[in-house]
């Protein structure tokens, strides 16, 4: 045998023990590069074929083919089994145990006003309204008189009011305030004109059966502007029905109110339909009221130093847990605020489940 068929048959043995040693990937392709890579033994081995005596270059180049090739599979196949080795050992290694008890879901739920709340904030925020909010306890100022109810006005007696023993510099009590309108006036007193807010918050009255509670809450509504007009107050109104109630269809009317702080002054009634004691809303013969609104009365606007005849605007106010139990059919304010887990667990929402207008509100 000449002494390069006797290198091709060292190289064979060497490099096949080589590869079947080779114990993952890395190592393999070490083997492959110093046996068949651009500078490896059996390429410059090839590459010598041609400087062989002539009648030794055809078995040799045919060896050293063979053994390109040979290497080739052997390779290829161990590079198989390394693969086969490493997906077992990671099935190993990452088992699931399947009967392992599923992980309890949280248990805290969001209270249904807190989440009515972020679903009325999310819709208003759509249409450029910021949130305010002024303090509970209020002056009668801000909750009266600059709101257009004057001492000793019928109004007044309206809304039953819890009144502290602490008088302000006026000598007049303070009191725990009968709805959100003040934060009207806060606003108002504390910035510039244009203003478009609502202000979400606690209000108190002395009252209390199915669908009155001493403490409950309101959103209140403002937007103050040059041009502003009625038609802005109904566009803006009917969109938020419909948007929080889910439905385009909802049948809505406009009918003439009273309220000493607006002038015109509505309330706004949805379409419903009772059904097995049930309170639908949507299309019915019915009629429920849901919130009071109207144009800013000018003397509310002088009372905090704008003129009427530049700035106008319209104000609503809702009542944020009536909008939660027609939502989602809850038939008695008390309940609210009895702090009954079971009634928690189940009129409440998972508190991951954030409200927006573009991924749901209810959902
Ligand atoms: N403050 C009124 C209430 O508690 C609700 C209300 C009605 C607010 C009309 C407004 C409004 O801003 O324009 O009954």
């Amino acid at each position: 045998m000449s002494e390069a068929r006797r290198q091709v048959e060292e190289l064979r043995e060497r490099f096949l023990a080589a590869v079947q040693a080779a114990a993952d990937s890395e190592s393999l392709e070490r083997v492959r590069v110093e046996a068949l890579g651009r500078r490896g033994r059996v390429t410059e081995l090839a590459k010598g074929v041609g400087r062989l005596p002539p009648e030794q270059r055809r078995e040799v180049g045919q060896a050293v083919n063979a053994l390109k090739r040979e290497l080739e599979a052997a390779i290829r196949a161990r590079r198989e089994v390394l693969a086969r080795e490493a997906l077992e050992r990671r099935l190993r290694e990452e088992r699931l145990d399947v009967t392992l008890p599923p992980r309890e879901r949280p248990e805290g739920r969001l209270h249904p006003v807190s989440h009515v709340l972020d679903e009325i904030v999310a819709i208003f925020a759509d249409m450029g309204f910021a949130v305010a909010e002024g303090p509970d306890v209020e002056d009668d100022f801000h909750n009266f008189t600059a709101l257009n109810i004057p001492p000793a006005h019928p109004a007044r007696q309206m809304q039953d009011t819890f009144f502290l023993e602490t008088t302000d510099a006026q000598g007049e009590p303070y009191l725990l305030r009968t709805h959100t309108s003040p934060v009207q006036i806060r606003t108002m007193e504390a910035g510039r004109p244009p203003f478009r807010i609502i202000a979400p918050g606690r209000v108190y009255r002395r009252d209390y059966d199915m669908t009155h509670t001493p403490m409950f809450h309101q959103v209140e509504g403002l937007l103050i502007d040059r041009r502003t007009h009625m038609g802005h107050l109904k566009g803006c109104l009917v969109d938020f029905v419909r948007a929080f109630f889910e439905r385009d269809d909802i049948p809505v009317r406009f009918r003439p109110s009273y309220f000493p702080f607006t002038e015109p002054s509505a309330e706004m009634d949805v379409g419903c339909r009772r059904s097995q004691g049930q309170l639908v809303v949507g299309a019915g013969d019915d009629w429920l009221e849901v919130l009071g609104c109207g144009m800013v009365h000018p003397k509310v606007l002088e009372m905090v130093g704008l003129d009427p005849d530049v700035w106008q605007g319209f104000a609503f106010g809702l009542g944020v847990d009536r909008f939660a139990m027609l939502k989602y059919g809850i038939p008695d304010l008390r309940t609210f605020f009895e702090a009954d887990l079971r009634w928690l667990r189940h009129y409440g929402f998972l508190p991951l489940d954030v409200p927006t207008t573009f991924a749901g509100l209810s959902r």
